[in-house]
């Protein structure tokens, strides 16, 4: 009978004071505490109490955690998870612990983890994921643990770090990431860097370092010789170029951007036309002008003929193509652009950029040929140019009759600002 009744104080206990069969709750310390560890777990258990403060559940079989796993202990301060068998972490898993201090979730085999729950622990004072599977870490993935001052990034697959990654974490203390693959390409340099000049400690520095490039395998990133590394410029360049310029209907419009970077930048096309944005990743096009295999063109050869060289041909540029062009280079330290802004005139008519900006020819006295209205100031970024083509309107037979007595072409050139305001005339 007083067994029984026991019992039935437990099952009453129990209620009141609930807590998972395979776990042991209680209070310490004025924490309360849920210790599940060492229990062959293979999910995050339920039936915790609501103010469970310190949460463990290091060395059980859990295969990932799920969105809403820690939903019944939203005061968590400490959450153990070591030596699981965690693969994913889930977003929406971590998120709600915004309390969280202590987050430990080393030693598992994580390679896809949901890095935006962490803007969500400010709380955060320590951070152990050393010992899984990280390959990369987001640019902006702690940008909120303004309060961590411990990071363990140690034994992951890591082999680039963005710029600026620990920047925002201005309580740092300590961070250990030796042991990651890293490639000592000219991406990894600030960081080299930043370790030199840091007051964040950094264990095992010699453990810190290349696995590639083959030559500076085993290289300690503290030891690593300079590269010669450079962010991109671009100059854009443009045929017909201003001299002599003799423009007819259907003429082929060149643009040239000049690259230049260490590694070599990716070259990038945006154009802008009335029609609609084009995005070409440079080249798209053989020498031959054909299209490259994979190349999004339907026919052999594409509209806009983006040449390994840095050349951009628009052959029978007409009102169609009308529009900004830009091209975009970019490599691991950064990206510069430059862009050019063509618009086609009919002599007598003017026209209207694709700004919406007026400009008209006008008829140089005896000569037939046409100069612009100094209104059109180019504006916007300094390197922008505007290009205004002044051609003879599209009529083939007045191209005919063009061809049949030499053209007599003239140019100009005004110089205004930083900007080029380059125009073309055509006198026929
Ligand atoms: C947590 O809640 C239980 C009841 O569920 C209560 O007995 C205990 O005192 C509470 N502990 C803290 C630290 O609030
Ligand atoms: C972030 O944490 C707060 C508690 O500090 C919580 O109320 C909120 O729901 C959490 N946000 C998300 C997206 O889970
Ligand atoms: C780039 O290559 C194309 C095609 O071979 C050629 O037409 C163009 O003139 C070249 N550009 C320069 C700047 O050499």
């Amino acid at each position: 009978m007083q067994v029984l009744c026991l019992l039935c104080w437990a099952v009453l206990l129990n209620l009141v004071q609930a807590c998972p069969e395979s776990c042991e709750c209680g209070e310490k310390y004025g924490f309360q505490i849920a210790d599940c560890a060492y229990r062959d777990l293979e999910a995050v258990p339920l039936g915790f109490p609501a103010n469970v403060t310190t949460l463990s559940l290091s060395a059980n079989k859990l295969p990932g955690l799920p969105e809403g796993a820690f939903r019944e202990v939203p005061l968590l301060q400490s959450l153990w998870l070591a030596h699981n068998e965690i693969r994913s972490v889930a977003a929406g898993a971590l998120a709600p612990l915004g309390h969280l201090k202590s987050l430990d979730l080393s030693h598992n085999l994580i390679s896809e983890f949901a890095w935006s729950d962490l803007h969500n622990l400010s709380a955060l004072q320590l951070l152990k994921m050393d010992s899984n599977e990280l390959a990369s870490i987001p640019r902006d993935a702690f940008r909120s643990l303004h309060a961590l001052r411990s990071l363990q990034l140690n034994h992951n697959r890591l082999h680039a770090l963005a710029e600026g990654t620990f920047a925002p974490l201005t309580a740092l203390s300590h961070l250990q990431i030796n042991d990651n693959p890293f490639d000592c390409t000219c991406g990894i340099v600030w960081f080299k860097t930043w370790a030199l000049a840091t007051a964040v400690s950094i264990p095992e520095q010699d453990n810190i370092a290349c696995t590639s490039p083959h030559v500076l395998k085993g290289t300690p990133l503290r030891r690593l010789p300079p590269l010669p590394c450079s962010a991109p410029s671009v100059q854009l360049s443009y045929q017909p170029s201003q001299d002599g310029a003799e423009l007819r209907p259907g003429f082929v419009l060149a643009l040239h951007c000049d690259v230049d970077g260490q590694p070599a930048p990716q070259l990038h096309w945006h154009i802008h036309t009335p029609g609609g944005t084009v995005e070409i990743a440079s080249p798209n096009v053989g020498a031959d002008g054909r299209a490259l295999p994979g190349a999004l063109a339907a026919s052999g050869r594409p509209r806009f003929q983006a040449f390994a060289n840095g050349s951009l041909l628009i052959p029978d540029f007409g009102k169609l193509e009308e529009g900004t062009y830009s091209c975009l280079a970019t490599n691991e330290l950064g990206s510069a652009e430059s862009s050019v802004n063509v618009a086609l005139a009919t002599p007598g008519e003017g026209g209207e950029d694709v700004l919406g900006r007026r400009f008209h020819g006008k008829a140089v006295e005896g000569k037939g040929c046409y100069t612009v209205d100094n209104e059109v100031q180019p504006s916007g970024p300094e390197d922008n140019v505007v290009i205004i083509y002044l051609s003879r309107a599209g009529a083939p037979e007045a191209a005919t009759a063009a061809e049949g007595k030499p053209a007599q072409p003239l140019s100009g050139l005004l110089l205004l600002g930083q900007s080029l305001l380059v125009v073309f005339l055509a006198c026929f």
